[in-house]
Parts: C-alpha cells; structure tokens; sequence
C-alpha cells in the first residue's frame, strides 16, 4: 500500500482491520419531515438494531390533516427523548455512533428544520460525520430493509401523501423519473375522500378498513384516470371529483348510510389500485424489467400488494415493499440511506440547509470516496 511517496506495508490482519473501520458504521436515523417522529440505528454490519416512531396523528386528527406549527413544535419536544429511547434498547451511548443522518428535505420546513437542527448539533458535539437525507430515497430504499430484496436496475412506484412518482433506478443515485401525477398524489387522494365521507386523517387506512365491507356488487363504478392513452404519468383529481359526485347524489337521494359509504370507500380503492397496477405494469414493459418496488405510505396498502402480485405474475416479474411500519414515515429508512452514502464519503457541512421541495433526480449517484 502507497501513502504519498513512502512505502507502508501492512499485514492481512492490519488490512482487515483498516477495511472493517471504513465499511463497519453504526448511524443514527431522524426523520422528522412531517408528522411522524422516527429514530433508528442502522449498523452496516449487523443491520437494523433499534427503532421507535412516535406519531403525532392525534394532535392533527381534529383539524382534519396535519397543522405544521403543531408538528415542528412536537418534533422539537420528542426528538431528543425518543433518540435516548432508541439508545437504551440498542444497549449503546451516544458515543457509539459513528455518524447521524436527518431528513432535510422535502417536507414541511419547520418539521425538518426541527430534525435537521438537532441531527447536524448532536453530529457537531460528538465530532462525527452528518448527512441530509432526501425523503423520497429513504423511502424507495426502505424495502432494502427487509430479508427478499430487489436487485438494481429496478422500478419504483413511490406513492406517498405528497408524491406519486415512477422511477428507473440504476443504483443509489442515479433515478430517472418515468411519470409523476399532474395533480394530487395517490394518499392525498385517499385523504380527501376519506374526508368527504367522514373518516378521521389519515384517510388511506381509514378507506382500506372501510372497503373491507363494501360490496364490489354495488354497482358504483369509478374511473380508471389516463389509463386510456399512453405514458406514465397519473391524475387523480378527476376521480377525486367523480367520488365527490356520486357522494353528493347519495346524499340528496338520502341513501348515504354506512352500506354506501363502505361500497364507495371500496369503488374508490380499486379504482386507485387498478390505476396504479396498469402503469406500474406499463413501466416495468416499457423498460423491459422484471421487479418492481413499491414504497411510501400508500404501499402499505394490502389491495394494491395482492393485485400487484397477481397482475405482474402474468408478465413472471415481482413486487417487493417494506413492511407496513416501514412504508409510512419512519426513521430506519434514513438511517439506511444515509448509511448507503456516508459509507461512501459523503456528508453535510456545518451549515444547515433543507429543502421544503426537491427532486429526487438531483441527487448525486455514490462515489467511491
Ligand atoms: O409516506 P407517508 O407516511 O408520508 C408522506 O411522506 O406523505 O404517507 C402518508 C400517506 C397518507 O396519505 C395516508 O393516507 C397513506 O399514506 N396511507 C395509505 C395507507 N396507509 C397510509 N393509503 C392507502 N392505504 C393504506 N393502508
Ligand atoms: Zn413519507
């Protein structure tokens, strides 16, 4: 081995030794970008060693979706203790760590402001690397996380509250966006016809729960959005407004009961599913790949699991997700990803920065450092 002009040489064990202190890293994981506070610990080793999400649901289920001062203000007061939490039940110190990764974008700016600040000082105080983690790539690499795992080049349909995207992923960094929504996201949809019937925020759980008594008899047939027509990219607004319409109609006909409402939480979901299986399905035939992940809030979602399965077996391709704790907002997914890049070299500098919006396309592909 060559340092500069002088000659060094090292023995096997050394060389093993020197390799395990690059590669071997515990890191911690903050994610903090909306309503979920999530810690983890991520050892490049021994994998996923602790974790804990505390949710703010309830402090937002009055107001019907997430207040963001109410958020930041709660990330501030739980982060430190649920970071304390984690430690004690990995059986480790602070002093542990080899490095801190925090979500720095996107999201709400207060909410990741909160994490970002606590993550870049902690990481400052016990003179380790830190990292901001995009959102969007925890999420996609979350079904890493799990024991059956995608190899690379995959698709990845990530669909969350605030983005439904399909993605070409050649590795860690380098996405190529194949179609997004021109409108709302598919949980945001999910949400607001939650809404519209009367069901608590978050709606996507609430409508899954709900359908599982809707008859598919029932004859309420919702639309299938830019299905019809090439590309990939999707719309659900005008579904949004045709389940409006047929609530509407219910409703003067006085036959809203909790029958109809079941039925259409039922036409709603299959209608979002099947949308989703169609492009999902055109993606992976238009890129000529066999696997799929899907990631992100909506894929914890049990109809879209099945009909993915059921659909690609007929083109012998697979479908791999994280469990559902996992697909929602949580602090392994950035432990992870952050783990995958500070492995790499790279790292934030003192300075704060986050993105309340950012593509996921801008991110830089790893390098050997
Ligand atoms: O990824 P996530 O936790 O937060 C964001 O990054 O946005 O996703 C939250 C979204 C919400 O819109 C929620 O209604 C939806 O995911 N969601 C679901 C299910 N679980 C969560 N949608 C449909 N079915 C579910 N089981
Ligand atoms: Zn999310």
């Amino acid at each position: 081995m060559h340092f500069g002009s002088a000659m060094v040489v090292i023995d096997k064990v050394q060389c093993a030794q020197i390799i395990n202190e690059i590669i071997l890293m515990k890191v911690l994981g903050l994610e903090t970008s909306c309503d979920e506070t999530g810690i983890a610990i991520y050892d490049t080793d021994k994998g996923l060693i602790a974790h804990k999400i505390y949710s703010q649901i309830a402090q937002h289920a009055e107001y019907g979706g997430v207040v963001p001062e109410l958020a930041s203000r709660d990330h501030v007061r739980k982060t430190l203790p649920l970071i304390d939490e984690v430690l004690l039940e990995a059986g480790m110190t602070k002093n542990q760590l080899d490095a801190i990764a925090y979500t720095s974008g996107p999201g709400l700016v207060g909410a990741l402001m909160a994490g970002a600040t606590i993550g870049r000082s902690l990481a400052y105080s016990l003179g380790i690397p830190a990292l901001g983690v995009h959102h969007m790539e925890g999420h996609l690499l979350a079904p890493m996380l799990e024991e059956s795992q995608p190899e690379m080049p995959f698709i990845a349909l990530l669909v969350s509250g605030g983005h439904t995207q399909l993605v070409r992923v050649d590795a860690i960094g380098e996405y190529r966006l194949l179609g997004q929504s021109l409108d709302d996201a598919a949980g945001e949809a999910f949400d607001k016809a939650a809404k519209m019937i009367g069901l608590p925020y978050p709606g996507g759980p609430q409508i899954a729960a709900l359908a599982k008594k809707g008859n598919p008899k029932s004859g309420l047939k919702l639309p299938r959005p830019m299905t019809d027509r090439p590309g990939l990219d999707f719309s659900f607004s005008g579904l949004k407004t045709a389940f409006l319409t047929a609530v509407h109609l219910a409703l003067d006909e006085e036959r809203c009961d909790e029958q109809f409402k079941a039925d259409a939480a039922l036409a709603f979901e299959t209608a979002v599913v099947d949308t989703l299986v169609i492009k999902c399905r055109r993606a992976l035939e238009a890129e000529g790949l066999k696997q799929l992940i899907i990631a992100g809030g909506v894929s914890a979602n049990e109809r879209l699991r099945e009909q993915l399965e059921a659909q690609l077996k007929k083109i012998k391709a697979n479908v791999f997700y994280a469990r559902p704790e996992f697909c929602t907002d949580n602090g392994a997914m950035i432990a992870y990803a952050g783990a995958q890049r500070l492995l790499h070299g790279q790292s934030s500098g003192l300075s704060l920065s986050i993105r309340a919006r950012w593509p996921l396309s801008e991110l830089p592909p790893l390098k050997e450092s």
